[in-house]
């Protein structure tokens, strides 16, 4: 049996329509239920936040997780990313208030986000010195609130940012959902988990093309 980490939220419902080809039962895992570990002949399912998916995955509370790349560029786990899953497509951007004319940085320059690592290693490459606000949610108030001058974050249709009066001034990464797995499960139950990764690429292939 393997074990995967899903993500409540945004990822949820796609995930759950590719698991439904491997086992018609996890069309009964709910992600507003109170029970966190759901089990089935051939997974158990166990759903956590998404910034957790690979802290479970990475010391061994699951073989494999299912995250986007966002939150696995942020983490910086060892861990071993296998395949690309070809939805929850979007972009970790920086935004700032429509009325800004030009993206420039100023000394004291301030950047909300819940993404700190990824905003510390953009600007520090760029060699700018920012003030990172760490936040967990709701990220779109700061400018409006003016606690910042941008935020990063992520953008997927765009609606948040527009509904917010933001703009999408550059674009940091691209995200989209990745299947990953602890290494050392990999070796060890590679029986197990080399099928599973065969179907679902041909999986994802047919769905692609189709
Ligand atoms: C993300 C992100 C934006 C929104 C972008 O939040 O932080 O707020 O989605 O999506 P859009 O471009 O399609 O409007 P999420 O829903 O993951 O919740 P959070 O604010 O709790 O992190």
């Amino acid at each position: 049996m393997l074990t995967i980490a899903i993500p409540k939220g945004r990822l949820f419902k796609k995930i759950k329509e590719l698991l439904i080809y491997f086992e018609p039962k996890v069309k009964d895992f709910d992600e507003s239920s109170r029970k966190l570990i759901f089990e089935t002949n051939k997974f158990r399912l166990v759903l956590v936040k998404p910034f957790d998916v690979p802290t479970y995955v990475y010391y061994g509370g699951a073989d494999l997780g299912i995250c986007g790349k966002d939150v696995i560029l942020e983490h910086d786990y060892d861990i071993y990313e296998l395949l690309d899953l070809n939805f929850g497509k979007c972009r970790i951007s920086i935004a700032q208030k429509k009325e800004v004319k030009e993206f420039k940085l100023f000394p004291g320059f301030k950047v909300a986000t819940k993404y700190e690592n990824i905003t510390r290693k953009y600007f520090g490459d760029l060699g700018i010195d920012v003030e990172i606000i760490k936040l967990y949610g709701s990220v779109e108030l700061a400018p409006i609130l003016n606690l910042a001058d941008a935020i990063v974050d992520l953008v997927e249709t765009g609606t948040t940012l527009r509904e917010n009066g933001l703009k999408e001034v550059k674009v940091i990464e691209h995200s989209s959902a990745r299947l990953i797995a602890n290494r050392a499960f990999l070796k060890t139950k590679y029986n197990f988990i080399k099928p599973f990764v065969e179907n679902l690429k041909k999986l994802i292939k047919e769905k692609k093309e189709g």
